[in-house]
């Protein structure tokens, strides 16, 4: 059977549009938001997606809005027909790929004709910074965005909610799916969810691995040769730590120091290590209910993070 073509919708009214259709034929919708690049970790959310929904639409888009002008926005990886691509392998393939080019522009100068993601990033963000008529409405979880990556990346949580929010409100899917790979912004969308109102689902998905461990990330592609070597410290630390706790080690400070050991002696940089509640996201001193433990660490020039459940 040949795979199924996915209509490509690029401007938000005609995303409305299409999703007002399907809810008139009583179809559930299911969404997957991405950036894109997109690897066999987001192709497993679509496969989850698809448990859920009658059909299936997956955004990408590059989010300027959760990029400080410190980071990595201009050289964000991308490769759209390889993603279509990807996505058209899929048992079912998708719907509808959802491509905006700018989600920040409210009628100013129009930056839509162009297709250059990196030419439109800085224009977006023009836009977001634009005096007096610009973007300003921003959605903030306010104490589950605080720590772990919320520490270093300080906007990048309130650019996560906001522009969810702009995709549920335009998709208006029944159910979204998250990967537990990014375990915090999978808890703060729940938690927006909840606290919102949205009439959404919000399932978390489990992390996708290399054959070597390493948790899949469009990041890893930065990674050298012998970094990537040194970066499998953190899901073999963290294995470690795991069946440390199972074999009966309780203690937070000493299961922490594991992993941060390890994964300094392998060569990374240890941005945060915590035993946290997996509701909470509050930091443990010993293991008495479901904790995460969730580490982010810089091999050379790349942040990675990565996490582990431990259901005891
Ligand atoms: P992106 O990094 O492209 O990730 C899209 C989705 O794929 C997220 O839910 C992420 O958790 C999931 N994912 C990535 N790697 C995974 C892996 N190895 N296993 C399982 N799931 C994985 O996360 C974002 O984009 C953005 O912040 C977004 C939510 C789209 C908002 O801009």
């Amino acid at each position: 059977m040949a795979a199924k073509q996915p209509l490509i919708i690029s401007d938000k009214n005609q995303m409305r549009k299409w999703s007002s259709t399907m809810k008139s034929q009583g179809k559930t919708i299911g969404l997957v938001p991405t950036m894109g690049f997109l690897h066999e970790g987001h192709i497993s959310l679509v496969r989850e997606v698809h448990r859920h929904a009658d059909v299936v639409a997956v955004s990408i888009y590059v989010n300027p809005g959760q990029f400080s002008p410190s980071e990595d926005l201009s050289t964000y990886p991308s490769d759209f027909d390889g993603d279509v691509r990807k996505l058209m392998a899929v048992p079912g393939g998708v719907d509808v790929v959802f491509h905006p080019h700018n989600l920040y522009n409210y009628g100013g100068t129009d930056t839509n004709k162009k297709s250059a993601s990196v030419i439109n990033n800085v224009a977006v963000l023009s836009c977001i910074e634009q005096k007096g008529i610009g973007h300003e409405t921003w959605v903030r979880v306010e104490n589950l965005e605080k720590g772990l990556c919320g520490k270093s990346r300080p906007i990048f949580f309130r650019g996560v909610a906001t522009v969810v929010t702009k995709l549920f409100n335009i998709v208006e899917p029944d159910v979204a799916v998250f990967g537990k790979k990014d375990y915090q912004q999978w808890r703060i969308i729940q938690r927006m969810v909840r606290d919102l109102d949205f009439s959404i689902e919000v399932i978390g998905s489990a992390i996708i691995r290399d054959s070597d461990g390493l948790a899949m990330s469009s990041r890893n592609v930065r990674l050298s040769p012998e970094e990537r070597e040194k970066a499998l410290s953190i899901n073999k630390s963290l294995l470690g730590a795991k069946s440390a706790a199972a074999n009966g080690q309780m203690d937070c400070n000493k299961l922490r120091n594991l992993v941060i050991q390890a994964i300094t002696e392998a060569g990374g940089r240890i941005d945060y290590a915590e035993i946290v509640d997996q509701q909470s996201l509050e930091a443990v001193e010993s293991i008495e209910a479901p904790v995460v433990f969730c580490v982010a660490a810089w091999f050379g020039k790349v942040r990675l993070i990565d996490n582990m459940e431990i259901d005891l």
